[in-house]
């Protein structure tokens, strides 16, 4: 069973659908799941505020970089017919709004489904994009563990080809691994729908010490504060305190221990008890393709890599489902 509630905007109705197995995750009077530890850093409207923040930091994205970004989807997406777009993650929905543009021009009745674990990331991600096109509903479920459900929503409304994203290098931040999610995803799609990857990438320079994520003068208050309330959530710590604590109390360290030649993984985690804050990988592209490229139910159609700088950059696919 999942619970629905009404939102309304220029008098169109829209709803908001709940996976209570997913949601009741959420609740406060709950155990903090142990095993959790990206996916907390978003919940609440303290979660949602802190993504939004960091989302709006330059350092984050940079305003060139972003203009870079839309070029390549526009390329990428110019001919493409959708009749749905699924965002898996819309986090502050920047980005999805001019998704929507370009789609918008092929099709201007194509819908817009948001998909997040964050209520209020989802709700801003509807008001935002119901200023563009129909959003018929947004699902607040995970994506790592009830894609089914989200599937069996989907399916209500039975337009094709579908377009699914997932964007801002969510993927390298996700607790279960890259193939789990794909063939999870796979199982979802239906045949010529479509799958817009976009993940961080590291060149043949790439060396652990030359990563920004290992320099504390590269943590700016607004990304400190986003992963402290992942420590501040299971240890009632104030982020205040841990803001100001956060070379004694927050580490980095490479993974070497998931070497799946795809990626290369940095861990943040709670130097104090070894509790991980989030995990982010960072793509070598070429192998990212040939690895997608060896499976026989998605089809690369399009992959472009922008080099930010000598050591890492961002990795576009548009990927077709098979069968
Ligand atoms: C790294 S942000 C990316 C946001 C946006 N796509 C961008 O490019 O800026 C990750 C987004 O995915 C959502 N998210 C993370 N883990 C999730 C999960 N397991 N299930 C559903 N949503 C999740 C977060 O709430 C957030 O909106």
């Amino acid at each position: 069973m999942s619970s629905i509630s009404n939102y309304s905007n220029n008098n169109e109705k829209c709803m908001l659908i709940i996976d209570p197995e997913a949601y009741s995750e959420q609740f406060p009077f709950k155990k903090v799941s142990n095993s959790w530890h990206n996916k907390f850093l978003y919940f609440g409207l303290e979660g949602a505020k802190a993504w939004y923040s960091v989302s709006e930091d330059p350092v984050y994205s940079d305003p060139q970089r972003e203009d870079k970004i839309i070029d390549v989807f526009n390329n990428l997406l110019k001919d493409l017919h959708s009749k749905i777009f699924i965002s898996l993650g819309p986090g502050n929905a920047k980005l999805d709004l001019e998704l929507i543009k370009i789609l918008k021009r092929r099709n201007k009745t194509i819908k817009y489904i948001p998909v997040d674990i964050s209520d209020a990331l989802l709700f801003w991600a509807i008001v935002t994009i119901s200023s563009e096109v129909n959003v018929p509903f947004g699902i607040l479920t995970d994506i790592e563990e009830r894609l089914y459900f989200i599937k069996n929503k989907i399916f209500e409304i039975s337009l094709r080809p579908k377009i699914f994203t997932l964007i801002g290098n969510t993927l390298g931040n996700l607790q279960i691994n890259e193939k789990t999610f794909l063939d999870e995803l796979s199982s979802v799609m239906e045949i010529d729908d479509f799958f817009l990857l976009n993940v961080s990438t590291i060149t043949k320079q790439w060396k652990l010490f030359l990563d920004p994520r290992m320099k504390y003068e590269n943590y700016t208050n607004s990304i400190k504060f986003f992963l402290t309330r992942g420590i501040s959530i299971h240890t009632g710590e104030s982020t205040k305190w841990l803001i100001k604590n956060f070379t004694k109390v927050v580490g980095f360290r490479h993974n070497k221990r998931i070497n799946n030649n795809i990626s290369e993984v940095i861990e943040i985690y709670d130097k104090r008890n070894d509790r991980l804050i989030t995990r982010i990988s960072r793509y070598l592209f070429e192998n990212l393709v040939n690895w997608i490229n060896e499976r026989k139910d998605f089809q690369i159609i399009f992959s472009h890599q922008l080099i930010e700088n000598n050591v890492i950059g961002d990795g576009f696919l548009l990927i077709k489902k098979l069968k």
